[in-house]
């Protein structure tokens, strides 16, 4: 089989905003008395902005405590310190081999695309120096979130690639979740056990095992 295209999930995949996330919402949280630790944050990963306070709330049996008007405010507070921790990035934040990678892509012509849940992407992929070197970035806005396959397939749809022979590459549970839901062979990056209990066909501790070659393998395999 020939691999289609490749579908990249950013916070936690690219760069290491993952901890930015988290730091963001524990301070929220410690805000308004609800205590979480990096368990309970991944299941928080790959999740919405709204749905991740929502899991905050649930998880500190608060849900009735805020109105919408006040969860908005939660989020935006949330958001304005996640925003400002990113102005320190740069392109050296780009995980190990990751650069590498999108360039082997490119010369195989071989689309790479963003499958990310964060309305901040864009912002995050100029920041590194990376906007450029992928071929369509999926819009979160107006469509269901991980783990729906829904960002992953109209990542696939965008460069008309069947899913059947597309790679996702995910850090979160959720994510691994949606891209087996699409169809496509999944890649995780982190905790073997807990990647591997979502449905991860292949997972690396590290960005640095990804290479074209590695992947073409994968794709052969199906
Ligand atoms: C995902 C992260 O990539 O984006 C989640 O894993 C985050 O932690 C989600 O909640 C939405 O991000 P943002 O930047 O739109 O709040
Ligand atoms: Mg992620």
């Amino acid at each position: 089989m020939k691999l289609q295209a490749v579908l990249f999930d950013l916070d936690g995949v690219i760069t290491d905003t993952a901890e930015y996330h988290f730091l963001a919402w524990k301070q929220m949280s410690d805000q308004i008395g609800i205590e979480i630790d990096r368990e309970f944050n991944e299941k928080l990963k790959g999740i919405s902005r709204m749905e991740s306070l929502e899991r905050i709330l649930v998880h500190g049996k608060k849900v009735d405590e805020f109105t919408s008007e006040q969860r908005e405010q939660l989020a935006k507070a949330k958001n304005d310190h996640y925003v400002s921790l990113l102005i320190h990035l740069t392109p050296e934040h780009t995980y190990p081999g990751i650069t590498e990678l999108l360039e082997q892509l490119r010369e195989h012509h071989i689309p790479a695309i963003l499958a990310s849940a964060s309305k901040n992407a864009p912002q995050i992929l100029a920041s590194l120096g990376l906007a450029d070197k992928f071929q369509y970035i999926v819009s979160p806005d107006g469509i269901p979130g991980k783990p729906a396959p829904d960002i992953f397939l109209k990542g696939a749809e965008a460069v008309g690639a069947d899913p059947l022979y597309c790679i996702g590459i995910e850090d979160a549970q959720a994510g691994i979740e949606a891209i087996k839901a699409a169809g496509m062979y999944a890649v995780g990056i982190g905790e073997h056990d807990l990647l591997q209990s979502a449905g991860a066909d292949i997972v690396y501790n590290s960005t640095t095992h990804l290479n074209l070659s590695s992947l073409l393998q994968m794709a052969g395999m199906k």
